[in-house]
This record gives C-alpha cells, sequence and structure tokens, in this order.
C-alpha cells in the first residue's frame, strides 16, 4: 500500500523537475536554445529531402545517374531551404567534393575538427551538433555520418564507372577513402541577428 502511493508522487515530482529545470537553467540562453532547435530542424528537412531523391536516382539510374541528381538536387535544396526560411543553408566538408561549396570556412573547419574529436571520444556521430553566436550571426552546424548507402560514391573502393563519372563533374573531388561510422561532413546554418 505504502510503496504504491510513493509512485504517483515520485512521478509527480520528476514531471514537475523536467518542467522547471529548463527555465532555470535556460535563462538568457532560451534564445540560443530556440535557434537550435530551428536550425536542427531546417538541417533535418534538408536531409529528408536529400536522401529520398538520392534512393530513388540510384534505384532508377544506379550509381552514375544518382551522382547528377545529387549535383543537381543538393545545390537546390540548399537554395530552396534559404530561401524559405531566411537562414542561409549549405553543406560542409574537411574533405569537401564540391570544392565550390563545401569548402568550410575557418569556423566551419574548427567545429568539423572537434566533431571528429568528439567521435573518437565516444558520442554517436549522428547526434553531434554545435551552434553558437559569431559576429552577430547565429552558427550551427549538424554533423552527417556516413552510412553503407553513402559507400557507393564515398567509400574506399568505388566502382570504376562511378569513379569516372565522378572525375567528370568534381576533378578535384576530395571525398572519398570513408568507412561508415565517419563523418562525412555536415549541415552549415547561418543567420543574422
Ligand atoms: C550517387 C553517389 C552519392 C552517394 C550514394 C552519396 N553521395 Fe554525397 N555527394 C555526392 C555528390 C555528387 C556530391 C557533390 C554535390 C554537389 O555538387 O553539391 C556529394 C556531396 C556530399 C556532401 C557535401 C559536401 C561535399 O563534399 O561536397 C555531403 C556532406 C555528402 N555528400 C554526404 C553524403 C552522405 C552522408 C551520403 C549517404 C547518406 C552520401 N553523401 C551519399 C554523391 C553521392
Amino acid at each position: 500500500m505504502k510503496g504504491r502511493s510513493i509512485v504517483p508522487l515520485a512521478l509527480g515530482c520528476a514531471c514537475l523537475l523536467t518542467l522547471i529545470l529548463p527555465f532555470q537553467v535556460l535563462g538568457e540562453d532560451a534564445e540560443i536554445k530556440s535557434l537550435k532547435a530551428e536550425a536542427l530542424s531546417i538541417a533535418k528537412r534538408f536531409a529528408g529531402k536529400l536522401k529520398p531523391r538520392l534512393k530513388e536516382a540510384l534505384k532508377n539510374g544506379g550509381p552514375v545517374k544518382a551522382i547528377e541528381v545529387c549535383s543537381k538536387e543538393a545545390p537546390r535544396i540548399a537554395r530552396e531551404l534559404s530561401l524559405e526560411t531566411g537562414w542561409q543553408v549549405k553543406r560542409v566538408s574537411l574533405k569537401p567534393r564540391n570544392r565550390r561549396t563545401a569548402s568550410p570556412d575557418q569556423w566551419e573547419r574548427a567545429i568539423l575538427q572537434k566533431f571528429n574529436e568528439r567521435r573518437a571520444l565516444g558520442e554517436p556521430p549522428d547526434e553531434l551538433a554545435h551552434g553558437e553566436i559569431v559576429d552577430s550571426r547565429f552558427r550551427f552546424l549538424k554533423a552527417q555520418p556516413v552510412e553503407s548507402l553513402c559507400l557507393l560514391c564515398h567509400g574506399e573502393t568505388i566502382a570504376e564507372p562511378v569513379k569516372n563519372a565522378l572525375r567528370l563533374h568534381y576533378p578535384n573531388d576530395k571525398a572519398t577513402g570513408y568507412s561508415v561510422g565517419e563523418i562525412r561532413g555536415a549541415f552549415s546554418l547561418s543567420k543574422n541577428l
């Protein structure tokens, strides 16, 4: 009887704590939290739009065709999301394939290097994200880990026709030699405050 009556009480306390704690801890950081949440949802939308297009292209035309789709679709989705949300949206990598769009600036480079360190220390790669205010801009990076699907075009051994297509489109391609779980790059978002 006694044991039972404690359960709802403990649950009630836990609920209250989860309600109260964020406000105490956050304080003035509430704005940052909400910017982070907004950026994360845009990054997820980016991935949610791109991956199905990639899978569809792979299924219908194979990797060589998918490279064409990827090279057009990825920048188009980034532009579309930027226009729609007012955030600057792009993807960056320490080993960029598209050197023109994906070369990281100093801040992005430092955070990407931290992501690699954090991953080496055991953080799950798909949860790696970082946001902060830099020079009156809120900047946010969300890591994009390598899955087995990605190896077709970013892996260690790449089929000859795929290699040739990549060479044609991206003569300075650095984005191969990855294995599953490594960090391929990141969605990079920023917003003027
Ligand atoms: C069919 C080949 C193909 C597959 C499969 C593929 N990619 Fe790519 N990836 C590309 C191409 C092509 C680009 C360059 C796109 C551009 O020009 O913007 C690219 C670019 C990227 C970039 C942007 C940075 C850069 O280096 O230009 C990231 C990040 C990325 N890929 C991650 C992934 C991840 C993660 C997966 C697996 C879920 C994946 N890719 C699967 C072909 C592929």
